[in-house]
């Protein structure tokens, strides 16, 4: 199976987004994260940081975002060119209809869930969805401890991918490192996020020690 990684630019320097995305041109998509303040207790950027974005990456944008009433802001980045946009189920109102106008704009729709979420109630919506987002830290901040009691929800969605067929991708994000991306594999991921792990050393190298052990260890 293939693997993607997903640097996090939340690890980059703020100051400089063209030089770093240029370091991470090996990399699958590109990760954003926004938050607002409210859902999670951080403030990164928004629609006009990510529109720039756009406009300068080579890779794809995989937009994750950790804010209040994605129903209504979620479209907005779906419209600026994001690949795939990621909301949190704990956060919106109707997942459903939100994840067919994603689509319908012609972006990838993706639902998250924080690691005391349970996985259950999604496994019969699948098809709804492009890619599911096991949160494997608290969202808030980059840097955290890859949460390993999260990953029974990984096998249990990729039972269900396999046994439907389906092309959802399964993404984990928080504390992923050349050790937890192992764990995380086993239990049924194929997509990475990693934000200081790529960007604390030479992004290539990293990116390249990463895909290397999780397609290792992909189902
Ligand atoms: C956390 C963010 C992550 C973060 C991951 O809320 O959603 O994407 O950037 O950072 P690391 O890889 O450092 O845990
Ligand atoms: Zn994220």
């Amino acid at each position: 199976m293939p693997v993607r990684i997903n640097p996090s630019i939340l690890a980059a320097d703020f100051a400089n987004f063209e030089r770093e995305l240029g370091r991470i041109s090996t990399a699958d998509l590109v990760h954003v994260d926004i938050m607002d303040n409210h859902f999670v207790p951080n403030l990164t950027f928004g629609l006009a940081m990510t529109e720039r974005l756009q406009e300068l990456s080579a890779i794809p944008l995989d937009v994750h975002l950790m804010i209040d009433d994605p129903d209504r802001w979620a479209p907005g980045y779906a419209e600026l060119g994001a690949y795939s946009v990621t909301f949190h189920a704990e956060a919106a109102k109707d997942a459903v209809s939100l994840a067919r106008t994603l689509r319908d704009i012609g972006a990838r729709a993706g639902i998250a869930i924080k690691p005391g979420t349970p996985v259950e109630p999604f496994l019969e919506l699948l098809p709804e969805f492009d890619q599911v987002l096991v949160m494997t830290v608290e969202p808030g901040f980059g840097g955290q401890s890859f949460i390993e009691s999260t990953m029974p929800k990984l096998g249990l969605l990729r039972e269900a991918v396999t046994k439907t067929g389906l092309d959802v991708w399964l993404q984990v994000d928080g504390g992923i490192t050349a050790d937890t991306i192992v764990i995380a594999a086993e239990a049924g991921a194929d997509t990475f996020v990693a934000g200081s792990s790529v960007f604390r050393g030479e992004p290539a190298e990293q990116i390249a020690t990463l895909r290397a052990a999780a397609t290792a260890h992909a189902h």
